[in-house]
């Protein structure tokens, strides 16, 4: 349920999340606009991002679907570009659109797909980044939270491109807040474990995750769901962690204190 207005963590500020057609996206598409924001839901599937921009308008929010192709620079500065028209500036961003192919170890994975891989979940970051920074460092502010994942700060057998594309978004977010910090723009990145959205499932059904396996591995025994993850995103957006940058806030049940 949206706050009244003015009242939410968020309130009065504009956000831009990519990937909020599905899944994490999404999820923290509608909590970001519970808390006062408005949203930008930018999604490769326009009538996703459209869906999710009319649930949240259905509820008292506000926010606009747009397409975006996270890895077609012209896109993303298109993107970015029309959060500013239509709202007037950009106050925080979650770069969360990724995609996970189906395993294979390090010396069997095909070239195309490595470089899907990299393109979406690293060098979409990279460029959501630099026309998010274009907008905050003149203006001073601003705070962005990239998705990365427990396999961008451990090794993931089977899902080499992964974590390599994983591991690099935990870099560039680090070398964004040490270049920006006195700008008054931080970047963090969050290091979800293993979440209940269409990703998952779809690696259940295809063998590469057994379920029961994984939520073994936990020390809470279970997956996430995704507003869980949605809920540190919020954090690391909102002006409550008003001193934090830099860092990887990993959300992940446990598995990596293991
Ligand atoms: N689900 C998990 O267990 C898990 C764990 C750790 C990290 N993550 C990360 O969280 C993020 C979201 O994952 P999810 O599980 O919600 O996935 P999902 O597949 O449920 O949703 C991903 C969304 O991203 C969109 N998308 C894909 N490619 C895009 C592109 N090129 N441009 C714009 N949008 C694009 C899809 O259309 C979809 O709506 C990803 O970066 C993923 O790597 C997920």
């Amino acid at each position: 349920m949206t706050r009244p207005a003015g009242t939410g963590e968020l309130a009065g500020t504009v956000s831009l999340i990519t990937g909020a057609g599905a899944g994490i996206g999404r999820a923290a598409a509608l909590l970001f606009a519970e808390e006062g924001a408005s949203v930008v839901i930018a999604d490769r599937d326009a009538d996703a991002a459209e869906a999710v921009a009319n649930e949240i308008a259905a509820a008292g929010g506000t926010a606009i679907g747009l397409r975006v192709d996270v890895t077609d620079e012209a896109s993303v500065r298109e993107v970015v570009g029309a959060t500013v028209a239509r709202f007037g500036r950009l106050d925080s961003a979650f770069n969360n659109a990724g995609i996970a192919p189906p395993g294979s170890g390090v010396e069997q994975i095909d070239t195309a797909d490595w470089d899907l891989v990299q393109g979406v979940n690293l060098r979409g970051v990279w460029l959501c980044l630099k026309y998010e920074l274009e907008q905050m460092i003149p203006r001073g502010r601003g705070s962005i939270v990239n998705n990365a994942s427990v396999a961008g700060v451990v090794g993931a057998p089977g899902s080499a491109g992964y974590s390599a594309a994983k591991h690099g978004v935990i870099g560039l977010s680090r070398t964004a807040a040490a270049e920006h910090g006195r700008h008054g723009v931080r970047v963090n990145a969050i290091a979800p474990g293993l979440t209940g959205t269409e990703m998952v499932r779809r690696l259940m059904a295809d063998g590469v995750i057994d379920a029961a396996t994984a939520a073994s591995r936990m020390p809470l025994g279970r997956i996430a769901e995704p507003r869980e993850i949605a809920e540190a995103a919020l954090w690391l957006a909102s002006s409550r962690s008003s001193f934090v940058t830099g860092s990887v806030l990993a959300v992940d049940g446990g598995e990596t204190a293991l």
